[in-house]
C-alpha cells in the first residue's frame, strides 16, 4: 500500500487525488484523520505507525525551524524502516534552490533518505507558479515585486503531484533517482503584461522593511522569504530541467497562467462605488 503524509496539505492531496485518478489505491497520513485516513504526526513518535505500508510518499513538512523540520523527517524515516516499508519517495528541494533558506533542511533530509536503508526516489520540486504569484503585492493598481528581472522556472504544484503519484506508482522503475522538477522560467514583467497592469520593483531592503513590519509571519519566515527574493532577482532559479515533461503522462501546465491567477486572486477588491459612481 502507498501511503501519502501531509493529507491535508496542497502537494499532498493533489498527489492522492492524482494516485486515485490513476486508479491506484493510497492512504492517506496526516495529523487531523477524517474517514479511512490514518494519523500521523511527525512531532508525535507515538502516532507513527506505517504498518501495511510499502511505499511511503513523504511530503516535506516545513513551515519551522531547521532542527524542528529535520526531526519531524528523521523521525519518520526511523518509523518507516521500523515498521518494514521498502520505499520512501521524499519531495525536496530543487538543485538551484541551495542558496534559499529553507534548502539545508531539505539537504539533511536527502542525506537522511539514501542512508535509510530503504529504496528511495528523491523529487527536488521547483518553487511553485502559485508560489510566485502569491508572493507579488498590489499598490494602488500597480503589482509589485522585489524579484526584479529575475526569472523563475516555475512550477504548478498539480505537476508535482502528478510526478509524485507516476513515481509512488512503480517505485522500482524510479529506485536511486533524484529528479529535477522544474518548468519554463517567467517573470514579473510576463506576469503584470498577462493582467495587462504596470508593475513596480522592490528592492530588497524595502522589501526586508515590509517583511518585519507584518506581524503575521513567524521569526523564520522573514529571511527566508527574503532568500527566495534575492535567489529569484539574481537568477539562480531559472534553469530549467526536462524530468518534470520526461515524468509526467501529460503536458504541463502553464506556469505563467498559474502565476496571474495566484497574483490575481491577491488583488484587494476594488472600492465600492457611491450612488453617484464616486
Ligand atoms: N516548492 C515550493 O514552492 C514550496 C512552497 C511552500 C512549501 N513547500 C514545501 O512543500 C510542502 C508541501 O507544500 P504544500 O503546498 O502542500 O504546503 P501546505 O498546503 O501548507 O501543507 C503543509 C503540510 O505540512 C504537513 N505538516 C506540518 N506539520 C506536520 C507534522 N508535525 N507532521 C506531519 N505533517 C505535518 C501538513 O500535513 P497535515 O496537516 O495533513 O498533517 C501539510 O501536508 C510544505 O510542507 C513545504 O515543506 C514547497
Amino acid at each position: 500500500m502507498i501511503m501519502v503524509t501531509g493529507a491535508t496539505g496542497q502537494l499532498a492531496s493533489l498527489t492522492l487525488h492524482e494516485l486515485s485518478a490513476r486508479g491506484v489505491p493510497a492512504l492517506a497520513g496526516t495529523r487531523t484523520p477524517i474517514d479511512g485516513q490514518r494519523l500521523l504526526d511527525f512531532d508525535d513518535p507515538a502516532s507513527l505507525d506505517l504498518t501495511g505500508v510499502s511505499t511511503l510518499v513523504l511530503v516535506s513538512a516545513g513551515y519551522a525551524e531547521d532542527d524542528q523540520v529535520i526531526a519531524r523527517h528523521a523521525a519518520l524515516l526511523g518509523a518507516a524502516a521500523r515498521d518494514g516499508v521498502t520505499h520512501v519517495v521524499y519531495t525536496s528541494l530543487t538543485g538551484a534552490g541551495d542558496h534559499l533558506g529553507f534548502a539545508l533542511a531539505h539537504r539533511a533530509t536527502e542525506d537522511l533518505v539514501r542512508g535509510s536503508g530503504l529504496d528511495w526516489t528523491i523529487l527536488r520540486n521547483g518553487l511553485y507558479a502559485e508560489l510566485f504569484g502569491g508572493l507579488l503585492t498590489w499598490g494602488p493598481d500597480v503589482l509589485e515585486s522585489p524579484f526584479g528581472d529575475g526569472a523563475l522556472a516555475a512550477v504548478a504544484r498539480a505537476d508535482l503531484a502528478a510526478v509524485a503519484a507516476v513515481v509512488a506508482a512503480q517505485p522500482s522503475a524510479h529506485a536511486g533517482a533524484t529528479y529535477e522538477l522544474v518548468g519554463r522560467p517567467i517573470t514579473v514583467g510576463e506576469v503584470a503584461e498577462r493582467l495587462d497592469v504596470p508593475y513596480r520593483s522592490l528592492g530588497l531592503g524595502e522589501y526586508r522593511a515590509r517583511l518585519l513590519a507584518d506581524p503575521s509571519l513567524l521569526p523564520f519566515q522573514p529571511p527566508m522569504l527574503l532568500s527566495i527574493a534575492s535567489s529569484v532577482r539574481h537568477r539562480f532559479l531559472s534553469g530549467s530541467s526536462e524530468d518534470l515533461t520526461r515524468l509526467l503522462d501529460r503536458p504541463p501546465a502553464d506556469a505563467l497562467a498559474v502565476a496571474a491567477r495566484a497574483a490575481s486572486a491577491g488583488r484587494p477588491l476594488a472600492a465600492p462605488r457611491g450612488p453617484l459612481g464616486a
